[in-house]
């Protein structure tokens, strides 16, 4: 009764019910694999990628979802053999486009135009400026901005796992260029930024009791009031 009080998502929930949920993650480093997340919370988990924020709305971004126990064996010896890899549920790959272009901006203008049913015309502004901004970045820095939105997903995926007492450990521990190799990424334009494995956690991981240890206030705020 109490886990499900907690994941209650009503008005009630009080002012600091995300700083809870925070004390409450960590980062999992063994999973019960016996333990699965049902169809229907996975859908909705992975929703909230769809939904996050990026930079103009431009989604530079694909989340390759891997169940498959052969693939995540052959995967792992890139991710030094941690064990989450395989013990997770799931494995989620954080993909970033490996180019962005003036097709891609065009084909966005489109879905705004479908969604918001607005005439084209209204949104030749924002589209110069997209373009400009994509003109204005070199080929290193574009690949570098679109990284940086992979990551606002994945700080919101991990909030959302946490809010639904779902276990998760992001990991930048990987070889993203065998990664790339193993899952084809390059054939679909992509390339492997970050990974996060989730599932629920073994009852005999240690790492669950730590205390969490973070800098204090004064140390990670600057007030200039
Ligand atoms: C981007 C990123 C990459 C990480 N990579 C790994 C990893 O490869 N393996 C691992 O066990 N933990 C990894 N971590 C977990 C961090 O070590 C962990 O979040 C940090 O020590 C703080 O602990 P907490 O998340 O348990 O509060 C990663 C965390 C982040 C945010």
């Amino acid at each position: 009764m109490k886990e499900l009080d907690s994941r209650f998502r009503g008005n009630d929930s009080g002012g600091n019910s995300m700083n809870n949920d925070l004390n409450w993650r960590y980062a999992t480093k063994k999973f019960d694999s016996s333990k699965k997340i049902s169809k229907q919370e996975l859908d909705e988990l992975l929703e909230v990628l769809r939904l996050s924020p990026s930079s103009c709305g431009l989604q530079p971004w694909k989340f390759v979802v891997v169940h498959d126990p052969v693939l995540r064996k052959e995967l792992k010896p890139h991710a030094h053999n941690q064990p989450q890899i395989t013990d997770a549920d799931t494995l989620i790959v954080f993909c970033a486009l490996k180019n962005i272009d003036e097709k891609y901006v065009k084909r966005f203008i489109d879905s705004i135009v479908q969604v918001r049913a607005v005439p084209k015309e209204s949104l030749a502004g924002y589209e110069q400026m997209m373009l400009d901004l994509i003109k204005g970045k070199g080929p290193e820095e574009i690949v570098q901005w679109m990284k940086q939105q992979v990551y606002i997903a994945l700080g919101f995926f991990l909030a959302e796992c946490s809010h639904r007492k779902i276990d998760a450990c992001p990991m930048e521990g990987f070889d993203p260029k065998k990664f790339d190799e193993i899952l084809e990424l390059p054939k679909a334009g992509l390339e492997s930024v970050v990974l996060c494995t989730i599932g629920y956690r073994a009852s005999d991981d240690h790492y669950a009791a730590l205390k969490k240890v973070r800098f204090d206030k004064n140390e990670v705020f600057i007030d200039r009031s």
